[in-house]
């Protein structure tokens, strides 16, 4: 298999950057126990966040990669400077124009990924040179588009394509992981499933939530962004759980974006993580995460993927 092969993978499951989430301390566990790490580098961390917590990631030994935002890298060119100074093995460049960007990073040897939400971003891909696709569905944690599910997005993309494909979106757990590879993907794109590691960043009182949580609660949309002034371009809403915060400006994110006392709002709820009023970004299976584990035991469990494919054949 092209993922596991290439970086040297015990179990073919990277770990999706999760900006706020996946640290450092993430990123190395996840490498460390043979999947492969990335660290989440949101629009608003410092080139030096970068550096430090890439210095930290890489302490595994192991592979490990960056996931940017493609686009704020034009905003912030110290980001992707960062990133070519740390060399890890994989960065992705998601969400916007990423194309000035590709042949820079492959000089350096890295390979470039990144998350197509259609056929569409797709043929993007192939036309900008980059050498794995993340089919991203819908059902997916955090950014990304709202238009196609995973399944029937990675079929279309396995279809277009001989490039390796890696399936994101609602992987949740062996069986999930067992369903993509027989489709023919080259490995998971997994993220929520790591939300509640021990490792992660996230604060206590959203992994309370997060665990609380059930496969019916997140909704896709703009409110978070509208509040957050971060500048995501409409296009790409997120998943997260939903909360009084969203229920209260759903339906009025263009007002939003310029009502300060809305956005204080979201701020304060950001600084003291109060579930209510602050993003929670989760796909939809968070239903299955149930305790905090360490990124190693989550990825045993993902492990347990062959025996849901050997069953399949009998
Ligand atoms: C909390 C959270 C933060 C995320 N942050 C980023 C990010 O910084 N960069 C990025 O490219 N994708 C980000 N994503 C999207 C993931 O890369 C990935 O597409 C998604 O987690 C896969 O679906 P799943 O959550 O159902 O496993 C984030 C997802 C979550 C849940």
């Amino acid at each position: 298999m092209w993922l596991t092969e290439k970086f040297g993978l015990s179990v073919p499951v990277v770990g999706a950057p999760m900006a706020n989430v996946s640290g450092g301390k993430l990123t190395a566990a996840i490498s460390a126990a043979g999947g492969l790490g990335m660290l989440g580098a949101g629009s608003a961390v410092s080139a030096d966040w970068i550096r430090t917590e890439g210095a930290v990631a890489s302490r595994s030994g192991k592979p490990y990669g960056v996931g940017l935002m493609a686009w704020s890298v034009k905003d912030h060119p110290e980001h992707l400077d960062a990133v070519l100074e740390l060399k890890p093995a994989l960065v992705s460049l998601s969400f916007g124009n990423y194309s000035p960007y590709v042949g820079m990073l492959q000089k350096e040897g890295i390979v470039v990924a990144t998350q197509a939400g259609t056929v569409a971003d797709a043929r993007e891909a192939i036309d900008a040179g980059v050498e794995v696709i993340v089919a991203r569905g819908a059902e997916a944690g955090g950014h990304g588009r709202n238009a196609v599910a995973t399944l029937p997005l990675l079929q279309a993309i396995l279809d277009l394509t001989d490039l390796p494909v890696l399936a994101g979106g609602g992987i949740s757990g062996p069986r999930g992981l067992a369903a993509v590879l027989a489709a023919g993907a080259a490995g998971a794109w997994i993220g929520t499933a790591f939300l509640t590691c021990v490792e992660a960043l996230t604060p206590s009182s959203v992994r309370a939530r997060v665990i609380e949580a059930d496969e019916t609660e997140t909704v896709y949309g703009t409110v978070f962004d509208a509040a957050s002034r971060a500048g995501w371009p409409d296009e790409f809403g997120g998943r997260a759980l939903r909360n009084a915060y969203f229920d209260t400006w759903e339906g009025r994110e263009e007002a939003l974006k310029t009502d300060d006392v809305g956005h204080t709002d979201y701020v304060d709820g950001v600084r003291s993580a109060d579930p209510a009023r602050t993003s929670i970004y989760a796909g939809q299976g968070v239903g299955a995460l149930t305790s905090q584990l360490t990124a190693a035991q989550v990825l045993d469990g993902f492990a347990r993927y062959r025996t849901y494919l050997q069953a399949a054949l009998r």
